[in-house]
């Protein structure tokens, strides 16, 4: 723990008892925040004395955020100030040259400008979205003043130099009085905003503007007859509670989350015909509400602080203040681990731990596991640890995330991996937007949204329109140096002197903050070698050690763990008024078991196969297989690795990947052996195929011609997928082609076959259809890849491929009584595809992408002859010949789609291989 860093999160790595010591950690570190580090200066008396708490805001939230603490009950309310978590005295705004030392714009062009995109990979699109809306919930500083503006000349290598740059400066608070001039007290500024997790973005934080998105029947917001938003004439912007700084993302957060509303009210009003539309509205808030702070705390949280110990600690914001007896249960355990471990002499926690003094101090005062658990078991009471709740100036500072944003917005049609269209972010705001949701489709776009990342929370990379952007009625702004101001005039202490003031270590040189050395130098430049200047803003971009699973640095995350649960925590509706009383019985079970994943299912059915096996909605989307998968109907299982696997993944036009050569020393260590033991139908993470690597698939029906005594899936099966691919590069050893063909089972695994000509494949002839292929191949004494000797380390028959799982099961799922299974299958390609092909030198895929769908492929033989073989190759040939005439068609397959070559035929989907041992 002698790190600049913080090492808690580390602590994952030894298992569970880390993890609760990390929480523990968290713990203690929250409540020294807690008592150290929340300043509050509002003349609350002086409100109070205006605000009569009425009989309905004792069980609903009111419009301007009042009377949720009905002691004070202005509290938390719109127009009040913003608390601070740094002393009152290194809170005062900068002026002078200070406030414009170093030069801003100096700072964006140098540092801050994207120079590529750096994408954030363990999110998505969604995330950033939603964090905006989520920041339009709890803040605004508004639109800054129009007659007082910060001035100051452009840097002489910036392209618009010689020139100034003129900034609004942020309207204080025209109440303060000459007794807090005289007590020094910092600048203040108001919060246009209530400060409460109230769904204010959407519901207003006046009566007039919450009055203008009812229809004022059955408790529901207005919205057009097509759901969306009804909009402002003159912006086209829509009439929500906050709408500045509008774009695409917010658009659908608002559309989906209006319509939510409009859900839990018609789901209330069914079970409370009586009740009317006040009480349901209020009710529906209610809900909403606490539906949308649930769904940041224990999903969008953990997806941009991957961490157990986080998640854990997020979980128990949410479920450990409400009570939640079946979670409890799940960490109970630990828990009684982490006593017992405490209460002996040589504990491993304490030795952990104990060298931090404050966490000495916790650890003796016997107070370490009333902390720890109050995380989890909560408080039934609000509680704002005797000071106001408020948002606070460095929380508005931490949540300073522009870099996440891109700047295209890329447009996927549903399942596919290709953009379709590429929109700039900057052309999707604020009147365009609405358009740009009705014309490209709301579903279209959450998919969209699901599948790209957002940037990366970095230096050099904050959007580049974002540093010259128009704002209607304000002209055009660095919106990078905004954000550098900002933080200066309103107090906000410099990077240094914020770590200490909330109980970080500072750092000692630019060094400390990361190993690029051109960026470290152009630090050095900028802030005149002296760390103690480095701004706030760019200190957190700038801190690469990080973490592990972290999105953003622990400067933030600081603040973070304060204030997200001080938002909770001191909020009656999140406490002892978060009941079923309250919220009513089916209300409550409304934000309890709802996630985001339902809510777009719920709205956006033509998204459910995109979400499948989805947990977390900000997760990037793609391939998962739920839990659930195999019970599910032959033809959903074709239609999710279709969908989500091959198109999801498919490659550009004209980049297919090079066939390389058989990897001999991947197929020896142990891949084999996956191919027989492994059962599913995509491969374990890390699987790559080191033969066959690279081939095509599309989906096949086999239709049974019925005259066969065969059974189970050769009966007939109508939702396959057709892999064909070559053993390795033909120029290496020869074409070779193969076959793999996977057949859905309706609530059943599925059952796999594959094929070859012969193991060494037809020598320098590439038409795919030159010859036909079987599960049953004669060795060779010249098999040149040593293939059969080496699929003999896992089976007694390497030449072999059992058919008997096949007959075992019918497509529909089920058991034959009395199964019989063919020994050898043919696959003989049909008269349309035979000699359609050249034989010369080319890349196959070309070939099979250029067949439609229906084609006919293959006629499939069977025979139930014993296999028998013998050393002798003229009597060997003469078994294969008497096997061969004795095989009757049993029916054929049939392309049920077209060919695609994608990643996940590649290496995502799996064949299982029955062996000859299997079988018998
Ligand atoms: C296209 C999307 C966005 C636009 C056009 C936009 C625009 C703006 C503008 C014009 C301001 C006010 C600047 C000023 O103080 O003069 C601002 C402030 C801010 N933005 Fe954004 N923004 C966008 C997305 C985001 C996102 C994704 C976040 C992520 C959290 C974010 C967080 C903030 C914060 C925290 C502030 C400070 C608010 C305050 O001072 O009260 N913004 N943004």
């Amino acid at each position: 723990m002698n790190s600049l860093w913080v090492t808690w999160p580390a602590l994952v790595k030894y298992g569970t008892l880390g993890i609760t010591a990390g929480l523990l950690t968290l713990a203690v570190e929250r409540n020294e925040l807690f008592e150290n580090n929340l300043f509050d200066f509002e003349r609350w008396d002086e409100y109070n004395a205006e605000i009569n708490c009425d009989e309905r805001s004792l069980t609903a939230r009111t419009e301007d955020g009042s009377c949720n603490n009905i002691e004070n009950p202005a509290e938390g309310s719109v127009d009040r100030r913003f608390g601070r978590n740094v002393e009152l005295d290194v809170a005062q705004g900068e002026t002078g040259d200070m406030l414009l030392t170093p030069n801003p714009r100096d700072i964006s062009n140098a540092i801050m400008g994207r120079d590529e995109f750096k994408p954030a990979p363990t999110l998505n699109f969604i995330a950033a979205a939603w964090i905006q809306f989520m920041t339009h919930d709890w803040f605004s500083h508004g639109q800054g003043s129009t007659d007082d503006y910060i001035e100051f000349d452009l840097p002489a290598n910036d392209p618009d130099a010689p020139g100034t740059m003129s900034i609004r400066r942020t309207i204080p608070d025209p109440t303060r009085t000459q007794a807090e001039d005289d007590a020094g007290l910092p600048d203040a500024y108001l919060n246009e905003n209530t400060h409460w997790w109230d769904g204010s973005q959407i519901y207003g934080s006046d009566l007039a503007t919450s009055n203008s998105i009812r229809e004022f029947q059955g408790g529901r917001l207005t919205v057009n007859a097509d759901g969306s938003l009804p909009t402002e004439f003159m912006s086209g912007v829509p009439v929500t509670g906050f709408n500045d700084n509008w774009w695409l993302g917010l658009s659908m957060l608002h559309q989906l989350f209006v319509n939510e509303h409009n859900a839990i009210a018609d789901m209330l009003a069914s079970n409370y015909p009586t009740q009317d539309d006040q009480w349901l509205y209020d009710k529906a808030r209610l809900v909403n509400a606490a539906l949308m702070a649930k769904i940041h705390t224990v999903e969008w949280t953990p997806a941009i602080i991957a961490n157990p110990i986080t998640e854990r600690a997020m979980y128990a914001n949410w479920w450990g203040l409400a009570g939640n007896t079946e979670n409890r249960d799940k960490y109970a355990a630990e828990f009684d681990e982490l006593a017992a471990d405490l209460a002996r002499r040589d504990s491993w926690t304490r030795r952990i731990l104990g060298f931090d003094p404050k966490m000495e101090e916790a650890l003796d005062n016997g107070k370490a596991l009333e902390w720890a658990l109050t995380g989890l078991a909560g408080a039934r009471h609000s509680d704002n640890a005797g000071v106001p709740f408020t948002l606070t100036e460095e929380f508005v500072a931490v949540y300073r995330m522009h870099p996440l944003l891109r700047d295209n917005v890329d447009v996927y049609d549903i399942g596919s991996n290709v953009v379709s269209e590429q929109i700039p972010l900057n052309a999707t705001r604020d009147g365009n937007a609405e358009q740009i949701l009705d014309d490209q489709d709301a579903d279209r776009l959450w998919y969209s949204f699901g599948v790209t990342l957002p940037g990366s929370l970095t230096l050099e990379n904050y959007p580049e329109f974002m540093r010259n952007m128009h704002i209607p009625g304000r002209g055009t702004v660095d919106l990078a140096a905004i954000d550098i101001i900002r933080d200066r005039e309103r107090g906000v202490p410099r990077y240094n002197e914020f770590r200490r003031q909330i109980g970080l270590e500072p750092i000692n040189d630019f060094t400390d903050l990361t190993e690029d050395a051109d960026l470290v130098a152009e630090l050095r430049r900028l802030y005149n070698n002296d760390v103690e200047m480095i701004d706030a803003l760019v200190g957190q971009l700038a801190e690469t050690v990080r973490p592990e699973g972290f999105g953003f640095g622990e400067t933030a995350f600081q603040i973070f763990i304060m204030n997200a649960s001080r938002r909770i925590i001191t909020d009656r509706f999140y406490t002892e008024y978060y009941t079923p009383e309250v919220y009513t019985q089916e209300g409550y079970d409304w934000v309890e078991n709802t996630t985001m994943v339902d809510i777009l299912k719920r709205q956006y059915p033509s998204l459910d196969l995109s979400l499948a096996g989805v947990d977390n909605a900000f997760k990037p989307w793609g391939l998962n297989i739920p839990a659930e998968y195999d019970n599910w109907g032959a033809c959903s299982k074709q239609d999710l690795l279709w969908t989500n696997g091959v198109l999801r993944t498919e490659y550009d036009a004209g980049e297919l990947p090079a066939i390389p050569e058989v990897d001999i020393g991947g197929l020896i260590s142990g891949v084999i052996r996956d191919k027989v033991e492994y059962v599913g139908d995509v491969a374990p993470v890390g699987h790559a195929k080191p033969i066959h690597p690279h081939g095509v698939m599309a989906k096949v029906a086999f239709n049974s011609t019925g005259n066969h005594p065969y059974t189970g899936v050769f009966k007939g099966n109508e939702c396959g997928l057709l892999r064909l691919s070559v053993t390795g590069d033909p120029a290496d050893r020869g074409f070779a082609p193969g076959f793999a063909w996977k057949t859905l089972i309706d609530g059943k695994p599925s059952e796999n076959i594959s094929a070859l000509y012969t193991l060494s494949g037809q020598d320098t002839n590439h038409d795919f259809f030159a010859n036909e292929m079987s599960n049953y191949v004669s060795l060779e004494s010249n098999a040149t890849l040593g293939s059969s000797l080496l699929f003999s380390f896992v089976t007694a028959k390497p030449n072999l491929v059992m058919a008997n799982a096949m007959a075992a099961t019918d497509s529909s799922g089920n058991e034959e009584a009395n199964a019989v299974s063919p020994t050898q299958v043919y696959f003989v390609p049909t008269a349309e595809v035979q000699g359609l092909f050249d034989t010369a030198e080319h890349d196959f895929r070309d070939d099979l992408m250029s067949l439609p769908q229906g084609t006919k492929l293959y006629d499939v033989y069977a025979t139930d002859m014993e296999i028998k073989s013998s050393i002798w190759s003229s009597k060997q040939a003469r078994l294969q010949a008497e096997r061969r005439a004795d095989a009757v068609k049993v029916g054929e397959l049939v392309m049920d789609s077209n060919f695609a070559a994608s990643q996940f035929g590649d290496s995502g989907v799996f064949f299982k291989h029955e062996r000859y041992e299997d079988a018998n």
